[in-house]
């Protein structure tokens, strides 16, 4: 289910997270970037593609159905995009933004850092679980560039391509549509990478290319099948200001959701784009 921005305390929740979880960002010297870890420091090929699907999306929970329906609806009343080439960064195990956007996509990149996600995504595009029906019935329903697409799984197998990549490394411009989902904030502890990570998905896209982001709220990180791997505590606030820069026509929402593990505090979804 949605909640409002206002159905959280913000004022309080804010000073609280400022004061206890983030240091004062004018101190944010050299030495304290230097101190945390980042992206680099973590072993992302020992990510267990296994465990992170089943825990995550072996079934479609009503925080997932929630961002589908923003999602999908974004695309579907975007629609300038047909035949349009997107991206997926940071695909990770999972099928469903790619599915978002397949009705107006030629050809779907799936970026993907770690090895074992590849082969993982190489192998699911071509023998997929059964829940992802359950995902593409929850897109498909009422949604008019969705429904002619009876074998969606056979269409995402000729039109996706898994490729190797690091999101700090993409190329600008290079896409009519993406999404990142659970990525920049999901990479690192640094703010200073999540707002690099979240600016090159962007800037890889088209000058007013769409796009549709999704991110752990104040989440404190998370284990995979046994390994610990790092968050950045974000909230609404620094999901717009990572985007401001590059994007246009943001729109943020607040989706609920706590059953997911311990050490994070609902989700946000932030569609738009990128500045001409
Ligand atoms: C929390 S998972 C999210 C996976 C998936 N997008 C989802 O919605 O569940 C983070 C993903 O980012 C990938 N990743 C980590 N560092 C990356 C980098 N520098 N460039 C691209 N992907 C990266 C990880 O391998 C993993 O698949």
């Amino acid at each position: 289910m949605a909640v409002s921005d206002a159905s959280y305390d913000r004022d309080s929740y804010h000073r609280r997270r400022k004061s206890v979880t983030r240091p004062d960002p004018r101190l944010d010297s050299a030495m304290d970037i230097a101190r945390r870890v980042g992206n680099a420091d973590f072993d992302w090929d020992a990510f267990d593609s296994a465990a992170y699907f089943e825990h995550n999306y072996g079934t479609l929970r009503g925080d997932d159905e929630r961002i589908i329906e923003i999602v999908a609806d974004f695309f579907h009343s975007d629609r300038r995009t047909w035949g349009a080439r997107a991206i997926d960064v940071g695909a990770g195990a999972n099928l469903y933004p790619a599915l978002t956007m397949l009705p107006f996509a030629g050809e779907v990149i799936l970026f993907e850092r770690a090895f074992t996600n590849r082969e993982w995504l190489q192998d699911q595009i071509k023998k997929p679980c059964p829940s992802w029906w359950q995902f593409w019935s929850h897109m498909n329903a009422g949604r008019s560039a969705y429904k002619p697409i009876k074998d969606p799984f056979d269409l995402l197998s000729r039109r996706a391509k898994v490729e190797k990549g690091n999101i700090f490394s993409l190329k600008p411009g290079q896409y009519d549509m993406g999404t990142m989902f659970f990525v920049a904030e999901s990479i690192t502890t640094r703010n200073d990478e999540f707002v690099r990570a979240t600016q090159s998905f962007v800037n890889s896209l088209v000058p007013r290319g769409s796009f549709a982001a999704a991110f752990m709220r104040d989440s404190s990180g998370y284990r995979v099948g046994g390994r610990s791997f790092p968050a950045c505590s974000v909230d609404e606030r620094d999901v717009r200001q990572a985007l401001d820069p590059v994007a246009t026509d943001v729109r943020i929402q607040t989706v609920e959701s706590k059953d997911l593990r311990d050490g994070y505090c609902g989700m946000i979804v932030a569609t738009g784009h990128k500045r001409t």
